[in-house]
């Protein structure tokens, strides 16, 4: 067939032939597919939503079971290794047990992992290891419950602590904690964080505040940066910097705490970005792909499905985002312009 229904798919393509999977035009492929299975939020983290919410998707403009799982087949046939599921929450979508089966079932297997706020958790986590999901990573950023409801703007912290200790019991390990400090919520309380999450054998990592919010309340010179949390931590623990070489792509720099074994990670995703490293590719709920988190531009999957696009035309349009991946996200720079899209919408 030489006309396609969707001139789209012709106009995207670019990337050479002569390279297979997920290259783009700075020599980095992509392995690491982050799906955003919905939108919707049970919480409502400042750093990411207005306390009102936001407009969702309307279902017909949700891919379909059947649909998210075909184009994660296509992207498991460019070469992609891990698919991280992620929302807004991804536990509100009601079939992610049955997506989760259905993507392990794929060949060759990929790595499943799931970025989740834990809300709901204590009954999941079994069922969904069972499914085949590997590993987990809970949003946390305080265990100090006034914070948490602060932060959160929803009085949940009992909820999360006991999906963290469900995972940690279906064996979705290493169960890793994500937190965002936060001036004047959280800030004061790392160390308390650390000291929780050491005890229970979960592996903390604070990330440094994004431009991704919805409201567009991020402010360079309120963000908590990295040496930051390093210095609040350090008034606690005595940390000892992991070799750089066991990082590999991991945007996280590891301290050993106290001596070891156990570890905290600090992503300065701001300050010291690991876009040169980058190894992943995003899947919105509504099936559009994207290269970056800050990427300006997005490009649609769901049309061509819809419209009858074969795998090999929907792996060519993939192509064609990822070789245009920019070499960086630039905030910070004049010419960062932060994107239309939330983090709710794009996922982690
Ligand atoms: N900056 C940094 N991290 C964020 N997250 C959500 N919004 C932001 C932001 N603006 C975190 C969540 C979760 C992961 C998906 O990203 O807390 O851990
Ligand atoms: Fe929900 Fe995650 Fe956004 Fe918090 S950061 S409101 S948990 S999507």
């Amino acid at each position: 067939m030489t006309g396609l229904p969707f001139p789209a798919v012709r106009a995207t393509s670019g990337a050479p032939e002569g390279l297979p999977g997920l290259p783009d035009q700075f020599g980095r492929v992509a392995q690491d597919l982050r799906v955003s299975v919905t939108d919707r939020c049970n919480l409502r983290c400042r750093y990411c939503m207005p306390a009102e919410g936001l407009p969702w998707l309307a279902k017909p403009e949700m891919l379909t079971d059947d649909e998210l799982v075909r184009i994660v087949a296509v992207f498991v046939g460019l070469g992609v290794r891990q698919v991280r599921l992620t929302g807004g929450e991804p536990l509100l979508r009601r079939s992610l047990v049955e997506v989760v089966r259905r993507i392990a079932a794929l060949e060759p297997r990929p790595r499943i992992a799931m970025t989740t706020n834990g809300v709901g958790l204590d009954r999941l986590a079994q069922p969904l290891a069972d499914a085949g999901l590997d590993r987990v990573n809970v949003s946390l950023d305080t265990v100090d419950p006034r914070e948490f409801a602060d932060l959160t703007r929803r009085d949940r912290l009992a909820d999360v602590e006991a999906g963290l200790a469900a995972a940690a019991a279906a064996g979705l390990t290493p169960v890793k904690v994500n937190a965002v400090a936060m001036r004047g919520i959280n800030d004061h309380s790392v160390a308390d964080l650390l000291r929780w999450c050491l005890d229970r054998g979960f592996e903390l990592r604070f990330i440094e505040q994004m431009p991704l919010d919805a409201q567009h309340g991020w402010d360079a010179s309120t963000m908590i940066a990295a040496h930051e949390v390093r210095t609040l931590l350090a008034e606690r623990f005595t940390l000892t910097p992991l070799p750089e070489a066991d990082r590999g792509s991991a945007p996280a720099e590891r301290f050993l705490v106290d001596g070891g074994p156990h570890t905290v990670g600090i992503i300065a995703s701001v300050s010291a970005p690991f876009c040169a490293a980058c190894d992943r590719t995003r899947l919105t709920a509504d099936g559009q792909v994207r290269n970056c988190l800050f990427s300006r531009a997005e490009t649609d999957l769901r049309g061509p499905l819809r419209a009858g696009a074969s795998d090999a035309e929907l792996a060519d349009v993939i192509r064609g985002e990822m070789w245009r991946k920019a070499r960086g996200h630039g905030i910070g720079t004049a010419d960062f312009v932060q994107p239309d899209r939330p983090m709710s919408a794009i996922g982690g």
